[in-house]
């Protein structure tokens, strides 16, 4: 597979580098410590199409393609993972899964002003007692004819508290599974809809994550997402594309650590020599580009399979699994290389650090990524 770049995706790709060096960078260590919220930048990203990437135009989007799309993670991933993940949740769950199964009327409604940032959204599968095992969800969504009536908890939502429209997955029919669960569009502000306390979280701790509560929510039925039973395929087949912007991330978080430490490597010295030139640091910094690149290889292959029409259930598995444990792997050793400034929050390795921790969790736990590919490698 050759991966060479067209112009546009390098042009987007140096847009990207450019704005998570002069917005991003500056204050992302003061933002991780405060866990504030980077509204500013995500107002920019926003102006500058990031929002809304792979929407079509005429939703006020970007109308790019996924490759492109992973460009700009990674990028973005390499300074900032608090501003990654919102990025990603909206364009690759709450955008792409609006414009793919939503009707007309939600696109004009929510998408237009999703795609360009004005306002962002949020995806809710997860609960207290179903994060990995999403089929058994006990949020209800009671259908009373012209609306639904949802109630339950929602945990560890990204966007949580800045978010103005929420995916919410919630079971209908009980006695039907995973074939009677809805997916349903629920706005801020409705009554009944509780925003618990904010986490206080290992990592990405600039991106805001809430438990949720709903209270008798009326939500109209116009608000749900495709036929009825649809919401737990809404939510997988939307998962699946989540995978790769995740994958994105995994591998830009990677990729800034180890070009810190390459860097540091060249200029810090120690028994009279920059401390590259001492085969144990050499060598951690071979391991670090060879695993970076293959993963790059597998997040690009996904996204490639997904703007081909190719399904990329296995390849953005694969790439999300491969991707997140390089860059648990690459990190840790970055802040190894930096020996005790790595250690001190200044050298930004550290975060880069407590960040890929949550590319191993979220959208799918390593586990889960394994049960996908087992899966498909034994189907046949
Ligand atoms: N596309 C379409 N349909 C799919 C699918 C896909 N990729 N994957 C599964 N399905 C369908 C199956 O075909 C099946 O439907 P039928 O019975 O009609 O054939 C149905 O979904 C159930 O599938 P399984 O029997 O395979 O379900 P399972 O209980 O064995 O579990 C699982 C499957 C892969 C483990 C799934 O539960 C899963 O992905 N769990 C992880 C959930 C997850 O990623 N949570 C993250 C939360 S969101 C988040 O993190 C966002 C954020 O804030 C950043």
């Amino acid at each position: 597979m050759n991966f060479s770049l067209t112009e546009e995706q390098q042009m987007i790709q140096q847009a990207a580098r450019d704005f998570a060096q002069n917005e991003l960078l500056p204050e992302v260590i003061e933002r991780d410590d405060a866990q504030e919220f980077p509204a500013a930048q995500v107002k920019k990203m926003g102006e500058l199409g990031f929002m809304g990437m792979m929407v079509n135009e005429k939703y006020n989007g970007s109308g790019l393609d996924t490759l492109s799309y992973v460009l700009v993670m990674e990028e973005l991933s390499k300074i900032d993972a608090s501003s990654s993940v919102i990025v990603s949740v909206n364009n690759s769950l709450v955008c792409w899964g609006l414009e793919t199964f939503g009707t007309e009327d939600q696109k004009q409604k929510y998408l237009t002003r999703l795609a360009t940032g004005e306002i962002i959204g949020a995806f809710c599968l997860s609960e207290p007692e179903a994060g990995s095992d999403a089929t058994s969800q006990k949020t209800t969504a009671k259908d009373m004819g012209d609306h639904y009536v949802l109630n339950g908890t929602k945990n560890w939502i990204t966007n949580g508290n800045s978010a103005e429209i929420y995916l919410v997955i919630a079971q209908t029919h009980l006695d039907k599974g995973h074939r009677g669960i809805n997916a349903l569009i629920v706005e801020k502000g409705m009554d009944g809809f509780e925003i618990g306390p904010k986490e206080n979280k290992l990592g990405i701790r600039g991106s805001d994550t809430h438990s949720l509560i709903f209270n008798d929510v009326k939500v109209p039925k116009e608000n749900r997402i495709g036929d009825d039973g649809f919401g737990f395929k809404f939510a997988m087949k939307t998962l699946a594309g989540g995978r790769i912007g995740i994958a994105a991330q995994a591998l830009g978080i990677a990729a800034g650590a180890y070009e810190l430490a390459l860097k540091y490597s060249k200029e810090r010295k120690a028994f009279g020599t920059e401390i590259a030139n001492h085969q144990a640091i050499a060598f951690k910094l071979a391991d670090m580009h060879t695993k970076i690149q293959a993963a790059r290889n597998l997040v690009y292959q996904a996204a490639t399979d997904k703007d081909n029409g190719d399904n990329y259930d296995l390849s953005g598995a694969m790439a999300k699994l491969y991707a997140a444990e390089t860059a648990m792997e690459v990190t840790v050793e970055a802040v190894q290389i930096h020996g005790g400034n790595g250690f001190v929050k200044d050298y930004h390795v550290e975060r880069l650090m407590r960040d890929a921790k949550i590319t191993q969790i979220y959208e799918g736990t390593s586990e889960i990524q394994k049960i996908v590919i087992s899966r498909s490698i034994l189907k046949d």
